[in-house]
């Protein structure tokens, strides 16, 4: 079990799915639980900023993840939205979603599920989040938290959504990722922080190969290699 958090563009995502198929583990993107339940509020019509709104409908939601790190699929109700977790509007409203106490306490009791579940079927998980080592698993083998400056993360967010065809103007992501990160570390409740027994690693000068060797090197010297 590696527990791999930290905020967005510092290349967790993609370092967390190449690390489980390394690794023979399955994956787990807790980010793309908290998108789920954002685009199920949006989609109601229900103000983000409603906690208690938020919290009810969060209660009675299905949000479904896979966990193969070759196609890590997210369902609302069945319905594949992959692609409609990750725009703008989902980007703009996440962190008030996901600082609601309710949400974070059905998400985490279905993350533990899922973890439980996939480690006794396939031994081993990746979990990318932003409190799994403080919160979800706080006795994970291997935590890792990857930072980078924010100008670097805006730009491979940025080089992500043109990739993805959707626009990013590089100004207008630089924006929206120091927001979100200065609203997800802030918040009261689970904020995004290393734990204390964390392995932090800057990524602002280091390629996606580079990380993975290194986390590579961790996980065997942990045991933790499939
Ligand atoms: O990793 P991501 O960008 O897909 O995450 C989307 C948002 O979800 C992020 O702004 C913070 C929140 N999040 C969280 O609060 N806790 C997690 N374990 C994962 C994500």
């Amino acid at each position: 079990m590696v527990a791999l958090d930290g905020p967005s563009g510092t290349g967790k995502t993609t370092v967390a799915r190449k690390l489980a198929a390394k690794l023979g583990a399955g994956y787990l993107d807790t980010g793309a639980m908290y998108r789920l339940v954002t685009l199920a509020v949006l989609r109601a019509g229900v103000d983000p900023e409603d906690a208690a709104a938020v919290a009810a409908l969060a209660r009675e939601l299905e949000v479904s993840v896979g966990t193969d790190p070759a196609r890590p699929r997210a369902r609302l109700a069945g319905e594949d939205v992959g692609d409609e977790i990750r725009t703008a509007r989902v980007d703009a409203a996440v962190s008030a979603v996901s600082a609601v106490p309710a949400v974070r306490e059905v998400l985490v009791a279905g993350q533990r599920r899922i973890i439980e579940h996939v480690l006794d079927t396939a031994g081993g998980i990746v979990v990318d989040g932003r409190d799994i080592g403080t919160v979800v698993v706080p006795d994970a083998p291997l935590k890792v938290f990857l930072t980078a400056s924010a100008a670097v993360r805006a730009a491979r967010r940025s080089a992500q959504d043109t990739a993805a065809g959707r626009s990013a103007d590089p100004a207008t992501v630089l924006a929206s990722v120091e927001r979100r990160d200065q609203l997800d570390s802030t918040r009261a409740t689970s904020p995004l922080r290393p734990a204390d027994d964390a392995v932090v690693f800057d990524t602002s000068e280091l390629s996606v190969e580079q990380v993975l060797v290194a986390l590579s090197e961790l996980a065997s010297q942990r045991g933790l290699l499939g």
